[in-house]
């Protein structure tokens, strides 16, 4: 099997790419991405050197590129990773997350029609919305509506009708998976659970919006990971799964479990001004994955975040050239001329 990762670069992209890489030593991996900020070949170093994976340099809304990648390489999977993912760029910028978001799906999913690739769209529980804070007993299924609060959850929403109207008009193979929020290594640390542990690891003030009561189903990214896995191998064409392991906290608690972690006070914590459209509540029922593919997650949240914790303080390298700046001039002196839009890693 060849795959295309766009994304690859990213958070999750990347664990994925690594988790691939090495659970299926016969199959290609070859990763699109176009290196925004969020895009690091750090992240990609434990890969670096396996004869099945390459590393492509190129946007995924730029159709040309995509076309002629895909017509060379005719993949047999395309599984796109690749999005403009902060809700608070969003804030700033909504036009940037419809052209990537919406737009670089929609070239995909043609590329896929006509080279005849299984395509994977990696969606978010945002599309649902949020719950309301006193309703515990509400959870997403995968028929709730579609009812999104920000420019980046309605542009990831437009992406998955297209997804599902490619695969209904034109027979396209198609999944969907939506999946709450992610944390573990190499995220981005503009994210609530790598800024605050950055933050608090340098002694410096939580930035915690409103009055930290927002609530996140938070999933560790492997076991993320091993659900698109499943979904891309036995998942049903045209359907649509959620991703959750019952993991709701608080802001709050997850920023004071970090303190408790690092041996820093409470004190630190700052209630910040409240992101506007602040989405209150995510819960995912999992159901149907658990059900219809085995799926089950390996890690509880009390596992995976001491585990996260530990690898950003030993891999401080990593998150700090990105809070320096520093990991854009090291794709630079890594690769230089070689990183030109198009042309692979190894080439
Ligand atoms: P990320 O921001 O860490 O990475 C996104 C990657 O996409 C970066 O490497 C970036 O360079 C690349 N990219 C951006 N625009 C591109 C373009 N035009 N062409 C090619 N590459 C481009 O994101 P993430 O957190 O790893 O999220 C990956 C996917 O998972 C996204 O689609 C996101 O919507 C979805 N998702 C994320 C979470 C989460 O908690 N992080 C949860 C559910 C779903
Ligand atoms: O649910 C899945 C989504 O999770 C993904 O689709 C998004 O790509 C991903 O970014 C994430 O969105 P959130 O907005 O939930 O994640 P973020 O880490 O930005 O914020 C998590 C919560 O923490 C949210 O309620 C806002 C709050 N927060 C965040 C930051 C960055 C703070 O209180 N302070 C902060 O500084």
């Amino acid at each position: 099997m060849k795959y295309l990762v766009t994304g690859g670069a990213g958070f999750i992209g990347g664990n994925f790419v690594h988790y691939m890489v090495k659970t299926y030593p016969e199959d290609q991996f070859v990763v699109l991405d176009l290196l925004t900020y969020a895009g690091n070949l750090e992240t990609l170093r434990p890969v670096e050197d396996s004869p099945n994976y390459r590393f492509v340099k190129g946007d995924i809304a730029d159709r040309e590129f995509v076309m002629q990648l895909c017509k060379e390489e005719r993949f047999d999977v395309i599984v796109n990773f690749a999005a403009e993912t902060h809700v608070d760029r969003c804030i700033l910028n909504p036009g940037l997350f419809v052209r990537t978001n919406v737009m670089g799906t929609q070239v995909l999913l043609d590329a896929a029609k006509e080279y005849q690739a299984r395509y994977h769209q990696v969606s978010t529980d945002e599309v649902y919305g949020d719950l309301p804070l006193d309703r515990p007993d509400l959870y997403f299924t995968e028929e709730t509506p579609l009812h999104t609060s920000s420019p980046y959850s309605a542009s990831k929403a437009g992406a998955d009708l297209l997804v599902q109207a490619y695969h209904r008009t034109f027979g396209l193979p198609v999944t969907i998976s939506r999946c709450s929020n992610n944390y573990g290594p190499y995220q981005f640390p503009e994210k609530l659970i790598p800024l605050m542990i950055s933050r608090a690891a340098a002694g410096e003030r939580l930035p915690v919006y409103g009055k930290g009561e927002n609530v996140r189903d938070w999933l560790h990214v492997l076991d993320h990971c091993r659900a698109i896995d499943l979904i891309i191998r036995k998942g049903t064409p045209g359907e649509i799964y959620n991703v959750g392991g019952h993991n709701e906290r608080t802001n709050l608690q997850v920023v004071k479990t970090i303190l408790e972690a690092l041996d820093k006070p409470e004190a630190l914590i700052q209630y910040v001004a409240d992101r506007p459209g602040h989405d209150r509540r995510y819960a995912i029922d999992p159901k149907k994955i658990e059900r219809e593919l085995g799926w089950k997650p390996l890690y509880t949240f009390e596992s995976g975040i001491e585990e996260t914790i530990r690898w950003y303080l030993d891999n401080e390298d990593w998150w700090k050239r990105i809070l320096n700046g520093e990991y854009q001039s090291y794709f630079e002196s890594m690769y230089g001329e070689r990183l030109k839009t198009g042309e692979t890693q190894k080439a």
